[in-house]
């Protein structure tokens, strides 16, 4: 007999929880998606959509759910990075397990609160790491343990978050102020750090961090840009950050944060953009989100590594170096080749590409991560061990006591040993 699918609850109903139920409502032989929180009436309208789910109960949020008992199997917790422990806890104690996106939290302090939380509750948390769900970043996994490049050296990976992306999310968006959500090494990179620590394999020891907000802010601004491209900027036509672009070749961004983007018209699109924080010069914003950061990072089995993030290039790159050979994988590996994964073995210096098949559409979905996450989510769950789980809370804490560590480091100038750190913020 299968089992029966797994009934989902939402709270926080967003762009994330908006694609996880979609997906969920994709596969309707694991999950059924049965009741959905949020203050914001239109949101809950579209999860019912998504979720093919014309009864599905909907509440105006998290307490007023929660003041309903135990509703579904598992709660998707998609609210904003300050608001994720507290519900969590609270699902926890309700008997829930929980899809929990990342951050978990804003500060390491509360990291660990969750991880006793959930210990002391026998609960398990899943956080959104969808990377460790795509093909691309298995495939490396697989051939790291198969041994292709030997035992690994030392590995260095960029994430480029992209002009428009960081515009959008860590200029004018969600993530702009970094006092109101989370440090950019977490925010945005908090995915890089933890398929570093999956790839390495070994807790991280020592972290050092530099970078800086440099060139989104007020000193950059061109002569006679006002606050707002509505507003009518004279570089209008040759800004890369102009908000005019959210009407052509940028328009798949507003999905994200305008409910009506796809029935509003051009002229309504303009409207709201002459009060939204998407309107906003880019050089006029109240943002302190860095534009850029390294951080070099050495883990207790010797790997030594490199991050860096910048907002200006797009997409990620890696190089692994082993002792029996090389592996290069990412974005430009793939512009300038067409493929995914170049291994080159010291010995023969022939190398061997490895392509990675990929979906319609993939790409829009973290590379296929949110899917993955979505058809294994089900058989995780089951696995005995709820540490064992791909993107348990327990190896997610990992990760995030390095994102944490490398923020106090580029602000204190310091080398910070993660064992001290998990200490004081204990
Ligand atoms: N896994 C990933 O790759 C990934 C990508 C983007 C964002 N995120 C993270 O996912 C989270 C959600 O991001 P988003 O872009 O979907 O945010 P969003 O702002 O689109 O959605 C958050 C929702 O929470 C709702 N909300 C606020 N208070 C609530 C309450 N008390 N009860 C119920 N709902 C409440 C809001 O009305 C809003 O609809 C963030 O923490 C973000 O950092 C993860």
């Amino acid at each position: 007999m299968p089992n029966p699918p797994l009934t989902l609850a939402a709270v926080g109903c967003g762009s994330r929880v908006q694609v996880y139920s979609a997906l969920a409502a994709a596969m309707p032989e694991h999950y059924r998606v049965v009741a959905a929180a949020d203050p914001i009436p239109a949101r809950l309208e579209r999860v019912r959509q998504l979720s093919k789910n014309p009864a599905l109960r909907t509440f105006a949020g998290d307490r007023e759910l929660f003041a309903a008992g135990k509703l579904a199997e598992v709660l998707m917790i998609g609210t904003q990075d300050p608001d994720h422990v507290a519900p969590c806890i609270a699902a926890m104690e309700l008997g829930y397990d929980v899809l929990l996106e990342k951050p978990i939290s804003t500060n390491f302090h509360e990291v660990q609160r969750l991880e006793a939380a959930a210990a002391r509750l026998g609960r398990r948390v899943l956080i959104c790491h969808v990377l460790r769900y795509t093909g691309f970043y298995s495939r490396i996994k697989e051939l790291l343990e198969a041994g292709v490049i030997g035992t690994v050296a030392t590995l260095n990976a960029t994430e480029g978050v992209g002009l428009f992306h960081q515009a959008h999310s860590f200029v004018r968006g969600h993530w702009a102020v970094t006092e109101r959500c989370s440090p950019m090494i977490i925010s945005k990179c908090c995915h890089d750090l933890d398929i570093i620590s999956w790839l390495v394999d070994a807790p991280c020891e020592t972290v050092a961090s530099f970078g800086s907000l440099a060139h989104f802010n007020a000193a950059h601004a061109p002569p006679g840009a006002p606050a707002r491209c509505t507003d009518g900027c004279p570089v209008a036509a040759t800004c890369p950050y102009d908000a005019h672009r959210y009407l052509g070749d940028q328009r798949a961004w507003l999905r994200w944060v305008f409910d009506r983007y796809d029935t509003a018209t051009d002229d309504e699109i303009k409207a709201w953009l002459t009060a939204s924080q998407w309107g906003r010069c880019v050089y006029r914003c109240d943002n302190t989100a860095v534009d850029r950061q390294t951080v070099n990072l050495e883990f207790t089995n010797r790997v030594a590594a490199t991050f860096t993030m910048t907002a200006f290039s797009e997409g990620r790159d890696l190089e692994i170096r082993g002792t029996r050979g090389v592996l290069q994988a990412g974005d430009a590996v793939k512009r300038l080749t067409g493929h995914d994964i170049a291994i080159t073995p010291h010995d023969t210096r022939q190398t061997v590409w490895h392509d990675v098949v990929t979906r319609e559409g993939e790409f829009n979905g973290h590379w296929g991560g949110d899917a993955g996450l979505m058809e294994r989510l089900h058989l995780e769950l089951q696995l005995p061990n709820p540490a064992d789980m791909r993107s348990s809370l327990q190896r997610s804490v990992e990760s995030h006591a390095i994102g944490f560590a490398a923020e106090e480091s580029r602000l204190s100038g310091q080398t910070v040993r993660l064992d001290d750190f998990r200490r004081r913020h204990a």
